[in-house]
């Protein structure tokens, strides 16, 4: 199985160049409402969210296309009761598996989900109270650790990693954030907070604020904090970025309704009419990647390191290779 993973990472990088990862909005429904993030408003039209036979039938498409890698996120993918169905699928066809959630039902749900679940992104903003005010849950913080808690003493082999969006609400909560994930014994990863739509833009951090931010969390890495980020991705903050952007390259995405997207909400058409490979192969999105390289508006982690991570990128292998040993 491993050596099929290989395989098809080597013929993306080398031969193809289609993506390995898909990413799905696998849920509209979301309990929480958060200030960086405007799905929640959307929970209504979780009516239209695919059925898990559509969900089944996208994942074998994926992996006919090349994709090792399957990505749920939302709204909140907890919510949906056929989750661990939908993982235990995608792992019997071979994909790696990721879960993004808010952590609020963990301590409830792990023990049907994570046993499919190679990789478990726990959402925390803050180590103390003003975490449950930027997710508008009340005792969402408290949960969210008792899960992690639970999850890691339970022989449930699921790594953890904490994700932290940085916007102006929280730029002084770096350092108890650090301080969490290493009482957790997880890794933690920042990335600064996207606009959503014109969604309280205001709470994006200026430039100068993310530079003195990103060099702080730079600090506790050195310092042998488990910060997953590459020392790549957090200079692009310091210095003019320099990445090539490989992301579509790397990442399709696909929403609650079924449609297929790359980045700059590009629509290549939908799960039900249109295969992943058809996509992969066609002109249009070989231009469209080969275009991708030449813009530089992102700055989330997952675009960044990607790229990186495709560029063969020494520093960043080398940062990698450190963080296994
Ligand atoms: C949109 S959430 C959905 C999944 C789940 N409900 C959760 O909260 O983790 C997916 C990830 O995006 C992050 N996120 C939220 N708002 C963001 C923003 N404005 N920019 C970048 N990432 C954001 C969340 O913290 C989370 O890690």
């Amino acid at each position: 199985m491993i050596i099929m993973k290989v395989v098809d990472v080597l013929k993306s990088r080398f031969i193809t160049h289609s993506p390995l990862i898909v990413t799905h909005l696998i849920t509209s429904l979301c309990n929480a409402r958060c200030k960086t993030c405007d799905i929640w408003k959307k929970s209504s039209e979780y009516k239209n969210d695919l059925l898990k036979e559509d969900i089944f039938y996208m994942l074998k498409k994926a992996r006919e296309g090349g994709v090792i890698w399957y990505t749920a996120w939302g709204g909140e993918p907890l919510l949906r009761k056929d989750l661990p169905e939908i993982l235990k699928f995608a792992k019997e066809n071979n994909l790696i598996t990721t879960v993004i959630t808010n952590g609020f039902f963990l301590k409830d749900k792990y023990c049907e989900f994570a046993p499919f679940t190679d990789f478990l992104i726990v959402s925390i903003d803050s180590h103390d109270k003003l975490h449950d005010k930027m997710r508008g849950v009340d005792g969402i913080l408290e949960k969210s650790i008792e899960g992690i808690k639970l999850l890691k003493k339970s022989k449930i082999k699921t790594k953890i990693i904490i994700n932290t969006v940085i916007s102006k609400l929280n730029l002084d909560k770096i350092e108890g954030l650090c301080k969490l994930s290493k009482e957790l014994d997880v890794t933690i990863t920042f990335e600064p907070m996207e606009i959503f739509g014109k969604y309280n833009k205001h709470l994006r951090p200026t430039k100068k604020e993310l530079k003195k931010a990103f060099s702080q969390i730079m600090k506790y890495k050195r310092l042998g904090y488990r910060i997953g980020n590459s020392f790549e991705y957090l200079q692009n903050f310091s210095n003019k970025k320099f990445y090539v952007c490989h992301a579509p390259k790397c990442f399709i995405h696909v929403d609650a309704r079924g449609n297929i997207f790359s980045c700059l909400n590009k629509k290549w058409g939908n799960i039900k009419e249109t295969s992943f490979k058809e996509i992969f192969n066609s002109e249009q999105y070989k231009e469209f990647c080969k275009n991708a390289e030449k813009c530089k508006i992102c700055d989330v982690s997952c675009v960044i390191e990607s790229s990186l991570c495709y560029s063969l990128s020494p520093n960043f292998i080398w940062d990698k290779v450190k963080n296994i040993l």
